[in-house]
């Protein structure tokens, strides 16, 4: 074959290789088990949906307009590929059935999702993240209860240090009104505004509050803040949120410019971020109540409110705090010198009944393979040599104290338990 240049992976993807994953496992079964402390249960829908369904999460959201990985075929039904999970989980709830009695279902879901984003450090174009949802639930102690499963999971990983951001943003009754209120103070300011802002007053101005661009900051705080213009239903939700989160002693600020990036949010927001962290891409976990989006996605009418997290920046932060020891890759490392594959395969299937095991069949010297014992972490090396192999006898040797005892293979398995 013509020699090629090599091929790495595409851009904005990683690999995430084992010296990593003890991080990752621990983030994820932190995960499952948070959510299942609190009566969660597991659900995994596909990876690809019909774009239709991704877009009814709205048009104007970033993820969609600009982000979604759409696959069009002739004749066939346009696909992509989930850039988040709530549409899919959603559609799986009615689809499935899960919205007969008794109609409130509490999921969660780990995988990854897809966004065509342009990389940078914490932003990535396969991510994972951990869902949170409960879906036929309108009680404010839902907005609570999934904002605790957020919090009690990033500390139980060692992320104690949050912050944790709320707001809420009305729902089809209020908002509207707000909306106009926003539209005539930002109306004078247009030509003050960056381009995007500027076409946002029209399309989507509740994004005007969270845009980042220095040119628009000063305008902010002269805005009229939504939480001053809520319907009665959404006020009684709002205080209840935050009396409900204060019962659950959990820390928050106000944030009346947070919206959050999709459209399909009704009444509670939230963000959490590491404690200290300024921007967008540090946020460690956002959600809240999506009331309109079962509808939206041609069901009936069902509240619900939910949250994800991205596993790599919680593990990225987790690897800054931890001192987790890499975990080596098997417990013993049989080490025949010389050729003897079969005896050495024998021996590892031995020692297998009690742990795990690895075999150094390279021809290489001693020495190099009592190095190769060092770099693995192994705490056992099982030494083989031709002489003592035929009277079925070896060497075993404890790393850590270097002492090393003879024995017969027979009593290998006792000896390692
Ligand atoms: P989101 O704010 O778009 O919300 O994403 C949630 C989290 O996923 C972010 O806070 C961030 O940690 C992580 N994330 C997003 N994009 C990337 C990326 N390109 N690279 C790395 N991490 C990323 C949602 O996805 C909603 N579905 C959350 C939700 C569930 N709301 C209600 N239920």
């Amino acid at each position: 074959m013509p020699r090629t240049e090599p091929i790495n992976a595409a851009r904005g993807v990683r690999d995430i290789l084992p010296g990593e994953l003890p991080l990752w496992r621990k983030a994820e079964s932190e995960a499952a088990a948070t959510a299942r402390r609190y009566g969660y249960e597991e659900i995994r829908t596909p990876i690809i949906e019909p774009a239709e369904l991704i877009e009814r999460i709205g048009a104007d959201t970033d993820a969609v307009a600009k982000e979604l990985y759409r696959f069009e075929r002739p004749g066939q039904q346009t696909l992509a590929l989930r850039p988040e999970a709530t549409a899919g989980v959603v559609r799986a709830y009615f689809e499935n059935g899960l919205n007969q009695a008794p109609k409130l279902a509490r999921l969660y879901l780990i995988g990854p999702m897809f966004r065509h984003d342009r990389p940078q450090k914490g932003r990535y174009r396969q991510f994972f993240q951990f869902n949170v949802e409960v879906i036929g639930g309108g009680s404010p102690a839902f907005d609570a209860e999934v904002i605790e499963v957020a919090e009690r999971w990033l500390r139980a990983v060692g992320i104690d240090d949050l912050r944790l951001e709320l707001n809420s943003i009305g729902d089809s009754n209020c908002r509207p009104r707000y909306l106009e209120k926003l539209k005539e103070y930002y109306r004078p300011l247009k030509p003050q505004l960056h381009g995007d802002c500027q076409l946002r007053l029209e399309t989507n101005p509740l994004r005007l509050l969270d845009c980042k661009v220095p040119q628009c900051q000063p305008f902010k705080a002269g805005a009229p803040r939504i939480t001053d213009h809520l319907c009665d239903e959404c006020a009684a939700h709002w205080d209840s949120v935050q009396k409900l989160l204060d019962a659950a002693g959990i820390e928050y600020q106000n944030n009346p410019y947070l919206v959050r990036g999709l459209d399909y949010y009704t009444r509670t927001v939230f963000e959490l971020f590491p404690a200290g962290a300024t921007g967008q891409q540090d946020a460690l976990g956002g959600g809240g109540r999506y009331d309109g989006l079962a509808e939206a996605e041609g069901r009936a009418p069902t509240p619900a409110v939910g949250f994800a997290s991205g596993l790599d920046r919680v593990t990225e932060l987790m690897r800054e705090k931890s001192s987790l020891a890499p975990t080596p890759a098997a417990d013993v490392l049989v080490i025949p010198i010389g050729e003897m594959p079969l005896e050495a395969a024998e021996v590892a299937r031995l020692c297998r009944a009690v742990r795990s095991t690895t075999v150094d069949y390279e021809p290489r010297n001693f020495p190099a393979k009592m190095r190769l014992a060092e770099t693995l972490g192994v705490k056992w090396a099982v030494i083989m040599n031709p002489a003592q192999a035929g009277r079925r006898l070896l060497r075993l040797r404890e790393m850590a104290t270097g002492s090393e005892s003879e024995m017969s293979w027979d009593d290998l398995a006792q000896k390692l338990k």
